[in-house]
């Protein structure tokens, strides 16, 4: 069994990594905490050691810790060390090697690799002190997760908000070399669409959706992380494409729909792009305002991707699509479960509200032919965990 030591220090997301602990520990990590002092005033030594069934280790100079475990032990008998929430002043002692405390010292004292998952107010993240920190811990050979965008607990919006439990979780796994992880989806292969199309109408306007990409990159992630062999077919996002997974960027509904069909053939196939419904013609000039008035537009129905694999010659065994609503969601998916021939439906309301387009949360009901599942408001990271699980579990154990 592999061994993480986990550094909680103290910002506001040292909540998540409870979290953190419970999924560590479900894939069968085992997992012993430094909580710094800092770290104390947001979560309680009991909570962790609960989560842990271990102690929770302090304080540098205790007598009995160090009779039991001293601190060079604490980071010798680990394969891995990580830091979350890793706030800016851990991040500048472990830039400067600075050692006056029990966290410090055990990641000044290990020469195992270590991974950080910042966590801070925008502004401290952005800061020249921290960027500098960063560029030499990344130097040093740290390695990081996170931190994204996001509402901040302090009221900002900005980077600072540290990665979610099912990230660093990931992140975790591949750095241990994944030996000890489920892989339910080994020897898989599974497409993924993701982001928006766009559609040219001239060499510089185009149609498009306000999709971010955000949901389907994490399931190609979570696939990924699942063992599969993924590939990602995404529209123009602006987020990173996710490590581990081979990314094929394209911009129209037809050049998407190219791409999956040369990546068949494929266990699974999920398609979560928002793909535009309608292209036109694009003109090779820019249209100019004329005095005749605006110029119409003629529509053309782009390919439905979705329904085209669902009925193919080499279709996937499980074909997923997305439907987006803003009303009567549930009739709509179930129709469109029929319609298309796919497997399963995974609806969303994308109504007013909802923020789910660009959002990092989504609250997502399973349609089936079975029946309807709903789940609970996640992070778009969680929703793609628990989809890939299920996944996996639909397809059973590899042949
Ligand atoms: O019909 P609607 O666009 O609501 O269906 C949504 C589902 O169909 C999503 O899974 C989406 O990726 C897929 N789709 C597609 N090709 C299209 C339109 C939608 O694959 N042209």
């Amino acid at each position: 069994m592999k061994r993480v030591l986990l550094i909680i220090g103290g910002g506001i997301a040292a909540y998540k990594t409870l979290e953190l602990i419970r999924i560590l520990r479900k894939r069968d990590l085992e997992v012993r905490c430094i909580l710094t002092r800092a770290g104390k005033e947001f979560v309680t030594p009991l909570s962790v050691a609960s989560l842990t069934s271990d102690k929770v280790y302090e304080d540098l100079f205790s007598l009995t810790d160090e009779a039991e475990m001293g601190h060079i032990e604490l980071s010798r008998e680990a394969d891995l060390l990580v830091v979350a929430p890793a706030t800016a002043d851990l991040l500048a002692k472990m830039a400067n090697g600075a050692a006056n405390d029990l966290a410090s010292t055990a990641l000044l004292a290990t020469d195992k690799p270590i991974l950080a998952a910042p966590a801070m107010n925008v502004r401290m993240w952005l800061h020249a002190a921290t960027q500098r920190n960063l560029s030499r811990l990344k130097a040093d050979g740290v390695s990081f997760v996170g931190p994204g965008d996001g509402e901040m607990a302090c009221g900002e919006y900005g980077p600072g908000r540290m990665a979610e439990p099912t990230e660093i979780a990931d992140a975790i796994a591949s750095m241990l070399g994944g030996t000890t992880v489920q892989k339910p989806l080994a020897g898989r292969r599974v497409i993924v669409t993701s982001g928006p199309t766009v559609e040219p109408i001239d060499p510089v306007r185009f149609l498009s959706n306000r999709s971010s990409g955000k949901q389907g990159h994490a399931i190609a992630a979570a696939a990924a992380a699942a063992g599969a062999d993924v590939v990602l077919v995404s529209g123009p996002v602006s987020i990173p494409d996710p490590a581990g997974v081979r990314t094929l960027h394209v911009e129209t509904a037809v050049q998407m729909l190219a791409a999956v069909e040369a990546a068949l053939p494929s266990d699974i196939a999920v398609f979560s792009a928002a793909v535009a419904d309608w292209r036109v013609e694009p003109a090779w000039q820019k249209i100019k305002k004329g005095k005749s008035g605006a110029p119409a537009l003629a529509l053309i129905e782009n390919p439905d991707i979705l329904a085209s694999i669902s009925r193919h010659p080499r279709r996937p065994r499980l074909v997923i699509g997305f439907a987006a609503e803003t009303e009567e969601m549930l009739a709509h998916a179930r129709q469109k479960l029929e319609r298309k021939g796919c497997d399963m439906i995974v609806a969303n309301d994308v109504g007013g509200e909802a923020g789910v387009m660009g959002g990092e949360r989504n609250t997502v009901h399973l349609v089936t032919r079975d029946g309807v599942e709903d789940w609970p408001t996640l992070d778009k990271t969680e929703v793609a965990h628990r989809l890939v699980e299920r996944l996996a579990a639909l397809l059973g154990a590899p042949a």
